[in-house]
């Protein structure tokens, strides 16, 4: 056997152990969840050495936030009380006057929010194609743009950023980048080892992985000025995680590995074969060899590609609706990044501005046996398309 040296344990072990040492009085090898939102002083009146009130530190995040950060590689992490609260508290650390140079697309939700945000708040966004790093540098403006934001795998075309090249295009301007993993989680990629200097989750997906907890996290490669603006940010806008979200998340948390491999395994074997069926115009997945930045993704993810694709379904948009509704394995829900697997028609979610195609499924393929999984779609596929 070959010998490990000079390491830790691996994140996929340490995750196993949700990263705890135990309990020193009772031996308890799973935390405890501290439900209590203010904490005794000590006896010189000193503050209590976990903090003093729960809006502003929970010692049951604080155990999902070390894992988490040795998970990332990460200085230091904050779990928030959804995705869209760490999200928002990064562009919120901005001035008025800055620039914010951002991927579209990417989430929905977070676009329409940024948006309106610096609409109203002064800050100058631009839209970028970030797998362009030509137009990435055309955009970019020295000592104005403070933050580069991007999301990949991205939210729902499946397009793959070259963080590294992104992360110097920054640098370089002296801006920041930031990366929303959610899509690949730390088991695929990680971002701050190719220079990125902030991680976000959106929590409630793979993190969790059991569509039961809403929870958001930031991982940052240093604890500079603009984390501790974040962190005073979360404390005083109360964006922190409720003490029994963080534990689930950190249950959760202890079969990331396992899940997440099994079902971006499952993922790729399904895109193979869904790439040949005749109901489906287009796979959209990092893992397909047509796809414009599978050579990057071999590269950054080299793990696996995810377990998020969308279809191009051969067909009208109402056709593509009748697919989703014709599943019986499938769930029609939003959402994604858990045990089950979701189908959605994206377009109806987005509405009637998105850009995104409107023939355009997303799935989320979760734990099923696979051939279930390929035997809904082809049904659902066949009755809707023919
Ligand atoms: C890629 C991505 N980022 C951020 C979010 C927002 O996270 P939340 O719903 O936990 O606020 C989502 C939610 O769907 C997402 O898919």
């Amino acid at each position: 056997m070959q010998e490990r040296k000079n390491r830790g344990p691996s994140p996929e072990s340490l995750a196993a152990q949700g990263g705890y040492e135990g309990d020193g009085e009772t031996g308890a090898v799973v935390p405890p969840v501290h439900a209590a939102t203010t904490f005794r002083r000590a006896e010189d009146y000193g503050p209590p050495p976990q903090g003093d009130y729960l809006r502003n530190a929970s010692p049951t995040g604080s155990h999902v936030e070390e894992l988490l950060a040795r998970l990332e590689g990460a200085e230091a992490g904050l779990v928030f009380a959804s995705g869209m609260a760490a999200a928002t508290a990064v562009v919120m650390s901005l001035r008025p006057g800055d620039h914010l140079l951002m991927q579209d697309p990417l989430y929905w939700g977070f676009r329409g929010w940024a948006v309106d945000f610096c609409r109203d708040w002064g800050i100058e966004l631009e839209t970028v194609d970030a797998t362009d790093p030509e137009d990435v540098a055309g955009k970019i403006r020295p000592g104005r743009t403070k933050l580069v934001w991007i999301e990949t795998p991205g939210n729902p075309v499946m397009q793959v950023v070259d963080i590294a090249a992104l992360a110097g295009l920054a640098h370089q301007a002296g801006a920041r980048l930031a990366v929303d993993s959610t899509m690949a989680t730390p088991v695929l990629q990680r971002p701050l080892e190719l220079g990125a200097d902030i991680v976000m989750h959106s929590a409630t997906k793979y993190l969790n992985g059991h569509s039961d907890v809403l929870a958001g996290a930031l991982l940052t490669r240093q604890q500079d000025e603009v984390w501790q603006r974040i962190e005073r940010h979360r404390s005083q806008a109360g964006a922190t995680l409720g003490p029994f979200e963080a534990w689930l998340l950190h249950r959760g948390l202890r079969t990331l590995f396992v899940r997440v491999r099994q079902a971006s395994a499952t993922a790729a074997w399904l895109a193979d074969r869904l790439a040949e069926h005749p109901g489906v115009e287009a796979v959209l997945y990092p893992g397909r060899p047509e796809h414009p930045q599978h050579k990057l993704a071999r590269r950054q993810m080299p793990e696996g590609f995810g377990a998020m694709m969308s279809l191009l379904v051969n067909g009208s948009e109402q056709q593509a609706v009748e697919v989703v509704r014709n599943c019986r394995l499938f769930v029609p829900a939003t959402s994604l990044g858990s045990t089950e697997s979701l189908i959605e028609h994206r377009p109806t979610i987005e509405g009637t501005d998105s850009p995104i195609p409107r023939n355009l499924i997303r799935l989320s393929i979760g734990l099923e046996d696979r051939q279930d999984l390929l035997d809904d779609l082809d049904q659902a596929l066949r009755q809707a398309v023919g």
